[in-house]
C-alpha cells in the first residue's frame, strides 16, 4: 500500500468543527509492504532504525504503546478493524516512507491509513474510500488526540493536479484544479510537532474551546440542541453577525478561539473561489490572514514558523502560513512558478543553512506536487 502525506493550504483547526478545509496530497509517501498471515498476529518492522520492531495480536484487546510511540497508529487501525469490522487475519508488514515525521505533513495519519488498507486487504475486505476515510478518522481517537477528519480524507481522496475541498458531516470531497503557474513551497521548521505526543493536550484543548464557544453561542440563541453546530450558525447568520454575537457573549481565550474558527471558515470559502478564478494575489492574502489568526487567536504558531513565513514573503511568496496542527511542523507558501527557485533558495540560505547539513535539505524543503491519494 502507498499512502501520501498532505499539506493543508487553508482551513486550519476547523475540520473538527465540521467546517470545510482545502488540503492536497503531496508526492512524499509512506509504504506498507505486507504478507497476510494465517493467524491473528500483526508483526511490524520499520525501515527507520529509530522505530524498533513490534508485534501484537488482533484477538486480544489491543492496548496502546506509551504515548507518542510510532506503532500506536498501526494499533489504532488494527483495534478499529478487529472491533468494528471483525478482522481476524494478521500480517507481517514493513513500513517505509519519506514523509518528514511530526512535521505537520500527516505522516501519522498516512501510517494509520496505510495500515488499515493493508489489514483490509489481508482480510479480503474491500471498503469504499469515503467510508474508509470516516473509519480511519474514528480509529485515530485510539491515540488520544481528538483530530478532525481532514488528514484521512486528503490521504484517501486527493487527486493529481488538484487541491481537495473537503466537507464534513456528511463527508464529501471535490477536487479544485490548481492553476498552472501556482506552486506551493513547503518548509519544515524542524521543531517537532508530535500530535500524539507532547502536543496532544494543547490540540485537544483547542477542540474543547471551540465546542464550549459553540455551546455558548447556541445558548445565546436560546437553543439547547446542537442545531447543526457551527454550520447551522452560519446558515442562520452571516459570518459578520456570528462574529458580533461571539464578541458579545464570549471573552478572553474562548473569544479568540471562536474568532479564529469564524474567520478561518470564511477564508476557506473565499480561497476556494480565488483558486477557481486563478486569483493568486487574493489566495496569498488569505493565507497571510490565516497565519495572523493562527498566531494571535488560535495561538499555535511559533517563532520559527513566523520566521519562515517572513522569509518566504520577503522573497516573493504571495502568502505563507503554518500548515497542520502547528506549534512546530511546517509552513506552506504560495509562489508563482517564475519565483519558486528564488523563494526556495532564500529559505535554504536564511533558515536551513545554519540548522541542517546540506544533504538533508531536500527532505525538509520542497515544492509540493499535488498527487493522487492512496494506492
Ligand atoms: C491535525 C489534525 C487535523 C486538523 C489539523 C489542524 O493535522 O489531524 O484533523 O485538525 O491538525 O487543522
Amino acid at each position: 500500500m502507498r499512502v501520501l502525506g498532505r499539506v493543508n493550504l487553508i482551513g486550519e483547526h476547523i475540520d473538527y468543527c465540521d467546517l470545510a478545509v482545502l488540503p492536497m496530497a503531496i508526492q512524499r509517501d509512506l509504504r506498507v509492504d505486507f504478507r497476510p498471515r494465517g493467524d491473528d498476529l500483526v508483526r511490524l518492522a520499520n525501515t527507520n532504525a529509530a522505530h524498533g520492531p513490534v508485534e501484537f495480536r488482533l484477538s486480544s484487546p489491543i492496548e496502546p504503546a506509551p504515548q507518542g510511540h510510532w506503532s500506536n497508529y498501526v494499533r489504532a487501525a488494527a483495534e478499529h478493524g478487529a472491533r468494528e469490522l471483525g478482522l481476524t487475519a494478521g500480517m507481517d508488514a514493513v513500513i517505509d516512507g519519506n514523509i518528514p515525521e511530526a512535521a505537520g505533513l500527516s505522516s501519522s495519519s498516512a501510517l494509520l491509513v496505510g495500515s488499515m488498507l493493508a489489514l483490509l486487504a489481508a482480510n479480503s475486505r474491500p471498503l469504499g474510500r469515503l467510508e474508509l476515510a470516516l473509519r480511519c478518522a474514528q480509529a485515530e481517537r485510539f491515540v488520544g488526540t481528538h483530530s478532525g477528519g481532514m488528514d484521512q480524507a486528503a490521504c484517501l481522496l486527493a487527486q493529481e493536479g488538484a487541491a481537495l475541498r473537503v466537507e464534513f458531516a456528511p463527508l464529501a470531497a471535490r477536487p479544485i484544479p490548481l492553476p498552472a503557474d501556482w506552486r506551493f513551497v513547503i518548509a519544515d521548521s524542524l521543531r517537532v510537532a508530535d500530535k500524539s505526543g507532547s502536543l496532544r493536550e494543547s490540540y485537544n484543548a483547542r477542540r474543547g474551546a471551540s465546542e464550549q464557544a459553540l455551546a455558548r453561542l447556541l445558548a445565546d440563541e436560546g437553543r439547547s440542541d446542537a442545531a447543526g453546530g457551527w454550520r447551522g450558525l452560519f446558515a442562520r447568520h452571516s459570518p459578520e453577525e456570528v462574529l458580533r454575537r461571539a464578541e458579545r457573549v464570549l471573552e478572553g481565550e474562548l473569544l479568540r478561539r471562536a474568532r479564529h474558527v469564524i474567520r478561518e471558515s470564511a477564508r476557506v470559502e473565499s480561497a476556494t473561489s480565488a483558486m477557481l478564478a486563478a486569483d493568486a494575489a487574493t489566495f496569498g492574502a488569505l493565507m497571510d490572514a490565516s497565519q495572523a489568526s493562527l498566531r494571535e487567536d488560535c495561538e499555535v504558531s511559533t517563532a520559527e514558523l513566523d520566521l519562515l513565513c517572513g522569509i518566504a514573503r520577503r522573497h516573493g511568496a504571495l502568502g505563507a502560513r503554518l500548515t497542520g496542527a502547528g506549534l512546530g511542523g511546517s509552513i506552506v507558501a504560495l509562489v508563482l512558478e517564475a519565483r519558486a527557485e528564488t523563494v526556495l533558495e532564500a529559505l535554504a540560505e536564511n533558515y536551513f543553512a545554519e540548522r541542517l547539513p546540506a544533504r538533508e535539505l531536500r527532505h525538509h524543503l520542497m515544492l509540493a506536487r499535488p498527487s493522487q491519494g492512496a494506492s
